[in-house]
């Protein structure tokens, strides 16, 4: 991974700490998150690289509040949001984060506004 810290902000503001998750595949067990730890400050920029099935898209999945981790912890901004039910995550998403999906998951019968408009109306 790549960080590009901006000057004169060193909060802590996503933290991993030992986050797991496995898939299970039938029998088989896949371990897409082997115990990950690591911390992302306020104002840093990251990019997320390595091979076809390393899990980086799993790791964003949990980032984004979009899965759950198997164990291990997930903190924003000192919350620990790996215990949050499925309506707490949604408010979050909601509210704080920001999702850029590689196929756009854009509703086909709306037109471009409506699509925009529709997270600012569940927002109030
Ligand atoms: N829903 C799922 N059920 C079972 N296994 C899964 C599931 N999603 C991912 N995996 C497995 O977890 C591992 C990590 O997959 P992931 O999609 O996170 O990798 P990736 O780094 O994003 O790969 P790519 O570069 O191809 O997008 C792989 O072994 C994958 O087969
Ligand atoms: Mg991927």
């Amino acid at each position: 991974m790549a960080e590009q810290v901006l000057p004169n902000d060193h909060q802590e503001i996503v933290q991993l700490k030992e986050a797991r998750k496995v898939y299970q595949m039938g029998m088989q067990e896949v371990n897409a998150l082997a115990g990950v730890t690591i911390s992302f400050k306020k104002g840093s920029f990251w990019a997320i690289m390595g091979p076809s099935g390393s899990g980086k898209s799993t790791m964003m999945n949990i980032l984004g509040c979009l899965d759950r981790l198997t164990s291990g912890h997930y903190y924003i901004e000192g919350q620990d949001v790996s215990q949050l039910d499925d309506d707490s995550l949604s408010e979050l998403r909601l509210k704080h984060l920001g999702f850029i999906f590689q196929s756009f998951n854009l509703i086909p019968q709306l037109s471009v506004q409506r699509n925009i408009e529709l997270p600012l109306y569940y927002l109030g």
